[in-house]
């Protein structure tokens, strides 16, 4: 693909509209309010805190990223959403308990002008929730065009000039692609005709691409990793993402794992189990989300460790993952890991991981990277999948036939390099002959 002639700036607001104003919604709009304040520091948030180097290792030079690419102001940023229960975001946030009293003081004011949009929701889709606040209509079409319609009235009444969806709702039930799923036609067709393979976070993100906005899925559902909303997001050019934010076991997982492979060293398996007290922990007691979920946890090993390509290494891997809803830990999630590897002449040897986290701290700054990137891919004119945002997910997104990159490292050289490309710099190739010369 041509590298793209020009960016248009960021003029005006941005619009971003969230499905779901759960703990990781709140969370994020919270810390970029305290952000805005100068009460906080963006911990976590690549955009805000990073550098990017370009030219050689000797040029010094290392802008922080959100210098070197146009990217929108926090202080442009308006928020909205959708949720099934009517509270306001202050509420909701209360709720949640990730944020001290001190935090939540100083957002109070602006977390309860926020209120949720009536849902599209079906507890088909997700078994363990039910709310009053939701949408009502003949057809999923009709539910459709009534987000359409939202998007509409939401992006005139703040006058912004480009809008981001980022999906922030609970985990559905576990879907297969179908064959509705295939073209656009065929998926309007099913949306008017109530089939079950239409799930309500499809509806939101058809309404969001047929109205020009870009798409990113914090969760695992299928959404939009299915053609016909990627033929759509051609057409509408509009940029997309997913799936499932890569924020904990995760995370670790596609740091630990490469580094076993570059070593050589095998794996024999990998048990992951976590405990959770949050709204998410108890959607996902439910076994239709939790293989979601699983499913999405499952795929960085084999990926990583390409076991076709070192059968000795990696043959024969029992990969497990676990979560269990256990109340009183609230937002603050223990996963722990026990791997067992094995070295030289096969010897075998233990590492463990117990990875004291706090879900929606570690979520929160992925979503403002996601929202701002995605609106970067989309004034560059960039549509269809925005593969170098890889990083961010779980389950990344990718070309039919491509198999998707998990290892971390690999992933943020691939999102440097596109920035350096956008922006017409060399790509680093760190080979560094030239320091030899
Ligand atoms: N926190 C993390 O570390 C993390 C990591 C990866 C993925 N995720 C995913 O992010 C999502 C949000 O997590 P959370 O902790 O904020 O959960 P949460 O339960 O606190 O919030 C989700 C919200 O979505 C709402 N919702 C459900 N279906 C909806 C619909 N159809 N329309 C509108 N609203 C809907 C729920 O009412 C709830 O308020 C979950 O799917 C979770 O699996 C979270």
């Amino acid at each position: 693909m041509e590298k793209p002639n020009s960016i248009t700036p960021p003029r005006g607001k941005l619009g971003v509209l969230l499905p779901g104003m759960g703990a990781v919604a709140t969370t994020f709009m919270a810390g970029v309010e305290l952000v805005r304040q100068k009460k906080a520091v963006p911990v976590g948030s690549l955009t805000q805190m990073g550098t990017i180097r370009l030219g050689k290792r000797t040029d010094g030079r290392s802008p922080k990223i959100k210098d070197f690419v146009k990217l929108a102001k926090l202080d442009d940023i308006v928020f909205g959403g959708w949720d099934i229960f009517p509270e306001s975001s202050y509420d909701a946030a209360a709720k949640a308990g990730v944020l001290d009293a001190h935090h939540l003081a100083a957002v109070k004011q602006f977390l309860s002008k926020i209120k949720p949009m009536p849902a599209a929701f079906d507890r088909e889709y997700v078994k363990m929730l039910d709310g009053k606040n939701v949408k009502k209509g003949k057809t999923k079409y009709d539910i459709a065009l009534q987000i359409k319609d939202d998007i509409a009235k939401f992006k005139k009444k703040h006058g912004c000039s480009r809008m981001v969806m980022l999906w922030c709702g609970s985990t559905e039930v576990f879907m297969k692609p179908h064959e509705v799923h295939e073209t656009a036609e065929s998926f309007e067709k099913a949306m008017k005709e109530n089939h079950p393979a239409i799930a309500p976070s499809m509806l939101y993100a058809w309404a969001a691409i047929t109205s020009g906005m870009a798409y990113g899925n914090g969760a695992p559902n299928l959404t939009v990793d299915i053609p016909a909303m990627q033929e759509l997001a051609q057409k509408h050019s509009v940029a997309i993402g997913g799936k499932d934010f890569k924020t904990g076991q995760t995370l670790i997982k596609t740091v630990l794992a490469p580094a076993f492979k570059a070593r050589m060293l095998g794996l024999n398996g990998w048990f992951s189990t976590n405990i959770l007290g949050n709204r998410d922990g108890e959607v996902l007691e439910d076994p239709g989300s939790f293989k979601t979920k699983e499913e999405s946890k499952l795929g960085a090993l084999e990926f990583i460790l390409q076991p076709h390509l070192y059968p000795e290494l990696y043959k024969t891997i029992h990969h497990k993952v676990r979560i269990n809803y256990y109340p009183p830990r609230g937002d603050n999630k223990e996963g722990w890991d026990n791997i067992d590897i094995f070295g030289w002449l096969g010897y075998p040897m233990q590492i463990k991981v117990d990875c004291l986290c706090r879900d929606s701290i570690l979520a929160a700054p992925i979503v403002l990277d996601l929202v701002l990137f995605l609106d970067l891919a989309q004034r560059a004119g960039l549509r269809g999948i925005q593969e170098w945002l890889s990083f961010y997910f779980k389950s990344p997104m990718t070309a039919p036939k491509l198999y998707p990159e998990h290892d971390l490292f690999i992933q943020l050289m691939k999102l440097k390099n596109t920035l350096r490309w956008m922006q017409g710099e060399d790509l680093i190739t760190h080979l560094g002959q030239e320091y030899y010369d």
